[in-house]
């Protein structure tokens, strides 16, 4: 006989505190080069070993994971965040979250004249705070606020950009470094828009550029990826600037080759946690009077090699 509900309620009632189960969820890839969906999983719940382990596979597998509808607090983002190593604080300090500095706010709203968060985070392709000596291993970013179009966010795969570059880029890139800034495209933004404060010398300080392979090997998956792209890569080392600009620019453009990319059309409550060390990410853009806010933390990695 099949024990009543009520019964069952009365026996979980008076049940030991129990340590947590872990959650039913599906895993679904997406169609195309990278990216895969989770459903049914709950980070607002303790998530037990075996559920990390999953979610930390796929996330190499797939180089993306959407999570989708998750009803999470700032608090909870950050600590789910934190289980895959340790937080970045971002040097632009005017746009973190209120009392959480591992969040960064990304939003288009000015608020009595003063933005909410970063406006044009994301306008040139790139790895997240690829500009410093380790740079980020991946994001999670929450949206919070959708607009009714636009807004969506692009990423491409760096190993298949890696693995289809013609033979002469390949040979081209072979054991060469490139240098990423932060400073490089800093005053270009601020003319394009309103959102840039001015840097404090000790921000400056906090941004010096720095030299990375071309071509890294993901520590965690060991395939090799391209690393640069248009928002912080200035140029190759050892390389007359001219020639440094042509190659750079065939590289960027066989990134992105549609191929490679995934285009993710943001829902509500969605919480996407992507791999820097395997993507890149351009911001498709927002209609200037719809709002859009996400908040955004970032994991640090290790050095690139
Ligand atoms: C970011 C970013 C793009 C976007 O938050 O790191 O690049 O679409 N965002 O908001
Ligand atoms: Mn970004």
């Amino acid at each position: 006989m099949p024990q009543s509900n009520a019964l069952l309620r009365d026996v979980d009632a008076h049940a030991e505190p129990q340590a947590a189960q872990p959650q039913a969820f599906e895993l679904r890839p997406l169609p195309g080069p990278l990216g895969a969906e989770l459903i049914g999983l709950d980070l607002s719940r303790e998530l037990t070993r075996e559920d990390f382990a999953r979610i930390h596979q796929a996330h190499l597998d797939h180089h993306l994971l959407v999570f989708r509808d998750q009803r999470i607090t700032p608090r909870q983002h950050i600590d789910f965040s934190r289980r895959f190593g340790p937080l970045m604080i971002h040097v632009l300090h005017q746009f973190h979250l209120p009392g959480h500095p591992e969040i960064l706010t990304v939003s288009n709203i000015v608020e009595n004249g003063k933005p909410v968060g970063l406006g044009d985070a994301g306008k040139y392709w790139h790895s997240d705070i690829s500009y410093k000596a380790l740079p980020s291993l991946g994001s999670l970013l929450h949206a919070q606020e959708l607009p009714s179009e636009g807004g969506d966010t692009l990423f491409a795969n760096m190993h298949l950009a890696y693995d289809t570059l013609p033979e002469a880029l390949r040979n081209a890139v072979e054991g060469r470094r490139a240098v990423h800034s932060y400073l490089a495209k800093y005053g270009q933004l601020q003319k394009e828009g309103n959102w840039r404060p001015n840097l404090s010398a000790q921000q400056v300080a906090q941004v010096q550029e720095v030299s990375h392979p071309v071509v890294r090997t993901h520590p965690e998956n060991g395939r090799r990826a391209l690393f640069v792209s248009e928002g912080f890569t200035t140029r190759i080392e050892g390389l007359p600037q001219d020639e440094s600009d042509a190659l750079l620019a065939e590289l960027y453009a066989h990134s992105v080759r549609p191929e490679h990319v995934y285009r993710h059309h943001w829902r509500e409550h969605d919480l996407v946690f992507w791999d820097n060390r395997s993507l890149i990410h351009l911001a498709g853009g927002t209609p200037d009077h719809l709002r859009r806010k996400l908040y955004r933390t970032t994991i640090e990695g290790d050095a690139p090699f």
